[in-house]
């Protein structure tokens, strides 16, 4: 057995060694027009730092094309080409220089994802992996070549050295770094990071591509102490260096890093809504996250979505208000809370025949930062304010602050939990919600009365089988000893 396992480890190490000798003789930093890739292919940079091919993101069954570091024992993707259109088998899906495009195609040999430019070329082509991180789609005449298309044009979720962040003037289009929609979808998310379109010279970071659902700004940029207003902390230092740059027709921010060889830094779209920065630290195998905003997670807007709860006390951000439960259980194990909470019970009064005598109550919550979007109602007193909330069946919470009554209707939206100037929130629930904490006592007296009698029954079983036990032995024993 140890002979056979020695084998078997010797056969492994020569399959790895094969397959090792397979990624390097494939390993060159170009596909040219005659070449492809497809299943465990790869290409590399030419000092290294990027590998570029198939992935397959967590315990995803999708894979998709993309680039990551490979210095990097983490594997870190920067970024994704056909982030809507992933493949399933990635044998038989080819990437191929195909009518003067880069493309992929699936295992139908359908194009899913291709660079998707005119041109109207006949000289040959090929796509370079630079070792900046940009994959580079480009025409050769005799020993020069000439750019046709970049992947730095084509932001995904993260922003590394060298790469502009480019607001083009004249259409007044920004380039996003949009977050992934979930840790192993790759598809674009609701959070992503721009340049003002106006030309205020400030990111902004918007909800769903919404300039109206702006939860975060870096402020202008500042020429004269090189940062953005509101990010003072970003001061020049001996790591980085940034730069702004604005003409007419464009602005951008790009930074570098003084010394590539030592420090892989990165900025990135989390698909917690934040911006992050993060460095790798070869000493612990991780990313060291040296900056993100907005600072606070429940500061993104609408983080836990509709009925949800977010707080930065507790270890997990988000949770359902008291009543509800998660709509999907699969989007929030991946940290996607964008689709919140629903109703664990309807409410009394969204059925027609509602007249079985319970009407719907409001439950407490205290210490709340209030949902988006109040109305505010010209009512004399608390209860007035609950009753115009009670009778209107759209209306699903209400508030009383200082004389003030406000209501709400329909999803309740940044609800948070914990805040420094806590408020008092009223949500409507079905009156059957409110009894759920006796049925609760009920269920553990029915656990407890059923343990016992199921100890008072095991007890009377071993009693009545020592009993005949001792009978039959004492029949037995009478009758040997006859
Ligand atoms: C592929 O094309 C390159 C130049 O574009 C050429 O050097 C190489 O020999 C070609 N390979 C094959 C297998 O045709
Ligand atoms: C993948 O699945 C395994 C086992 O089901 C689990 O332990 C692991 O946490 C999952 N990984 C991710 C990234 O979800
Ligand atoms: C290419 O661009 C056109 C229009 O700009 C679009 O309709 C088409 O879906 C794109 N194709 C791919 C494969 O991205
Ligand atoms: C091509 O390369 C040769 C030598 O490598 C050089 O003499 C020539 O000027 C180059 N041509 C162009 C157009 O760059
Ligand atoms: C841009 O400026 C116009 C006019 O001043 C204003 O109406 C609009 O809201 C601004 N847009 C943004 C994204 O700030
Ligand atoms: C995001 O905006 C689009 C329209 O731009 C809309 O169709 C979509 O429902 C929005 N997503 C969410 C989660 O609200
Ligand atoms: C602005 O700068 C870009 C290079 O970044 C250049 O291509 C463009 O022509 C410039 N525009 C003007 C009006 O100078
Ligand atoms: C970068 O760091 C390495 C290792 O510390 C050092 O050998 C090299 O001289 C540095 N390069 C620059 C440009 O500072
Ligand atoms: C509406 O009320 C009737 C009678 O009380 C009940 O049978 C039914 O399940 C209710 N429907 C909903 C959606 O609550
Ligand atoms: C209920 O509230 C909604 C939203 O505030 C309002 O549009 C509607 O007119 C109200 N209905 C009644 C019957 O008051």
């Amino acid at each position: 057995m140890d002979i056979k396992h020695r084998t078997w480890l010797m056969i492994s190490f020569l399959f790895m060694c094969l397959s090792l000798e397979f990624h390097v003789s494939s390993g060159a930093d170009t596909i040219s027009a005659n070449q492809s890739l497809s299943g465990d292919q790869t290409i590399l940079s030419a000092g290294g730092a990027f590998r570029f091919g198939f992935f397959k993101p967590g315990n995803s069954s999708n894979y998709y094309i993309g680039m990551w570091y490979d210095k990097i024992s983490l594997q870190t993707i920067v970024w994704v080409a056909n982030r809507e259109k992933p493949v399933s088998d990635k044998y038989s899906s080819v990437l191929r220089i195909s009518d003067g495009n880069l493309v992929l195609f699936d295992e139908s040999k359908v194009p899913v994802w291709s660079t998707n430019i005119t041109s109207t070329t006949t000289s040959s082509l090929e796509a370079i992996l630079l070792d900046e991180g940009n994959l580079v789609l480009r025409e050769l005449s005799g020993n020069s070549s000439t750019s046709l298309w970049e992947s730095f044009d084509h932001p995904a979720h993260t922003w590394i050295p060298g790469m502009k962040m480019r607001l083009d003037k004249r259409t007044k289009v920004s380039q996003r770094l949009i977050s992934w929609k979930n840790v192993e979808d790759p598809a674009p998310g609701l959070f992503s990071l721009e340049l003002d379109p106006n030309g205020s010279n400030s990111y902004f970071i918007l909800w769903n591509g919404s300039q109206s659902h702006r939860y975060w700004s870096s402020g202008p940029w500042n020429e004269n102490q090189k940062l953005f207003d509101d990010v003072p902390e970003m001061t020049q230092n001996y790591i980085y260096d940034f730069s702004f740059f604005s003409n007419e027709t464009e602005s951008y921010f790009t930074y570098s890093v003084k010394n590539t060889s030592t420090i892989i830094s990165r900025f990135y779209m989390d698909v917690t809504g934040q911006i992050k920065q993060a460095n790798w630290l070869d000493s612990t195998k991780s990313w060291f996250l040296f900056w993100s905003q907005p600072r606070q997670q429940c500061e993104v807007y609408d983080y836990c979505g509709a009925f949800g709860r977010c707080s930065e006390q507790t270890q997990k951000s988000c949770d359902c208000l008291q009543g509800f439960q998660r709509k999907s259980e699969h989007d929030w194990s991946l940290q996607d809370y964008s689709g919140g909470c629903e109703r664990k019970t309807q409410l009394q009064c969204q059925n027609n025949s509602a007249a079985n005598g319970k009407s719907d109550k409001f439950l407490t919550n205290s210490n709340m930062a209030l949902p988006e979007n109040p109305q505010s109602v010209a009512v004399r007193s608390v209860d007035e304010c609950e009753t115009t909330c009670l009778k209107n069946c759209s209306c699903t919470a209400y508030a009383y602050e200082d004389s003030q009554c406000s209501i709400w209707s329909g999803n309740l939206l940044g609800v948070q939990q914990g805040a420094s100037d806590g408020k008092t929130l009223y949500i409507k629930l079905a009156a059957s919600e409110f009894s759920s904490p006796k049925s609760k006592r009920g269920t553990v007296i029915g656990v407890v009365v059923g343990s016992v009698a199921l100890v008072v029954l095991l007890g009377l079983v071993v009693f009545l089988y020592l009993r005949r036990r001792k009978k039959t032995i004492k029949t037995t024993k009478a009758v040997e000893g006859s």
